[in-house]
């Protein structure tokens, strides 16, 4: 297989912090990458150093996961949460557009997910489509082609 160059990596990991904001709610952005030579692995959390919950686990602001499989031109979105007392402010939308926007920019034209079955509503007022009425969900972006992209 041919493997991708580590600078279309990283432009693509620029695009996605570019378009996701560093701070939720005073929280820093984390994030954690992993390439397995076909997918990027990317975990975004906005979580407060040291915070607990009461179950004990860090409560994150928001949370996102996907997976970027560059060979498919596509991302699979993982995981999406915003903290409960956050939720209904638009925060849970913007973090969906940030993402289709570094994936429109890099050339990705489907993007992929498995709906919680409370959360099929969000994802319709997106404009995902439901796979026949499934938990399964995508949407196609056009890419944008460099020439364009508005320039610098
Ligand atoms: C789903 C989730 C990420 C939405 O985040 P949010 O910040 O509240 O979303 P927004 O404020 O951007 O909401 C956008 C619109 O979707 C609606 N919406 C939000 N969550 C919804 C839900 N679960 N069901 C139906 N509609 C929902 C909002 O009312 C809003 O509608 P409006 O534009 O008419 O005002 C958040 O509720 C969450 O973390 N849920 C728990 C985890 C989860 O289910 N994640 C999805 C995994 S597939």
């Amino acid at each position: 297989m041919e493997s991708l160059p580590d600078g279309e990596r990283n432009a693509w990991l620029d695009r996605l912090r570019t378009a996701l904001p560093e701070r939720i709610a005073g929280a820093p952005r984390q994030e954690q990458t992993t390439w397995n030579g076909e997918r990027l692995f990317v975990n975004f959390s906005w979580a407060e150093e040291g915070a607990e919950g009461s179950d004990e686990k860090p409560v994150a602001a928001g949370i996102v996961r996907l997976q970027w499989i560059p060979l498919s031109q596509l991302v699979w979105f993982g995981h999406l949460e915003v903290r409960p007392d956050l939720r209904g402010r638009g925060l849970g939308s913007c973090l969906v557009w940030a993402v289709e926007e570094a994936a429109r920019l890099g050339g990705v034209i489907r993007i992929r997910l498995f709906a919680r079955f409370q959360a099929r509503d969000f994802w319709k007022r997106l404009h995902y489509e439901s796979e026949g009425g499934s938990r399964w969900f995508r949407k196609r972006v056009s890419p944008t082609p460099p020439s364009a992209a508005p320039a610098a």
